[in-house]
């Protein structure tokens, strides 16, 4: 979307305030943020917000939390969920890495990262959201069985992503036999997805099961 169409969110108006979580540092209480105690999905780096509105829509007897960089997409995603009348929603705007401290131990039922910011240059790749020090928070914040979904068209990220999951056994469990599988159908398709299968693109899907092998309090080293 160009920078103009972009303007319209630069206001927040007030029911998009109250999907929009504080800027704060503080844990998150996630039953008093929703009112209520229901399994949850979490999203990082949400972009437009179509997956997770259509997902929070598709299941309003869950709650979601989207974490994205961008204040104006947070706006933009808030804006979407209203439109599809799911207010089991709450968005924050930041770094996921400091986002996702916020989150209270063994949340989760469901973890997405979606074509996650790809850095191609070899220089750059350190850059990369999902390194190991993050699959271990990830899997901090994740219940026992839940399922983590990685997808991108940078295969290179998608094999790293792999291999930090190997320097962490006993925490997250591949569901895809090689590790992963090319071309899996999604249930709600994302901005970036569109677009790389409108060029051509080979999207790598991974899957994991948070195992029960380890407690969530022995997960900060
Ligand atoms: C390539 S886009 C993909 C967006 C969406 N998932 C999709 O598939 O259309 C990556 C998104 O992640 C966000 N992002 C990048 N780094 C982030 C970080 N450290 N924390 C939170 N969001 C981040 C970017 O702002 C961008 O919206």
């Amino acid at each position: 979307m160009s920078t103009s169409a972009m303007r319209r969110y630069r206001q927040t108006t007030a029911a998009q305030e109250d999907l929009i979580g504080d800027r704060g540092t503080d844990r998150l209480d996630l039953d008093v943020l929703f009112g209520r105690a229901a399994p949850r999905r979490l999203e990082i780096g949400c972009g437009h917000g179509e997956f997770i509105s259509q997902m929070a829509q598709a299941h309003p007897d869950e709650d979601f939390v989207g974490f994205e960089l961008d204040h104006l997409r947070v706006n933009k995603c808030a804006h979407k969920c209203l439109k599809l009348g799911a207010t089991n929603v709450r968005m924050y705007a930041g770094e996921a890495e400091s986002l996702v401290a916020r989150l209270p131990d063994a949340a989760f039922r469901r973890i997405y990262i979606l074509f996650s910011d790809p850095w191609p240059k070899l220089a750059h790749r350190r850059r990369r959201l999902v390194n190991r020090a993050f699959l271990l928070e990830l899997a901090r914040v994740a219940a026992p069985g839940c399922i983590f979904v990685f997808a991108s068209d940078t295969h290179n990220y998608a094999m790293q992503v792999l291999a930090n999951v190997s320097t962490i056994p006993g925490l997250w469990r591949s569901l895809h036999p090689a590790g992963y599988m090319v071309d899996v159908p999604v249930r709600f398709e994302t901005v970036f997805e569109r677009h790389k299968r409108a060029e051509g693109c080979t999207i790598m899907n991974l899957r994991f099961e948070r195992t029960l092998s380890r407690q969530a309090d022995t997960l900060r080293d």
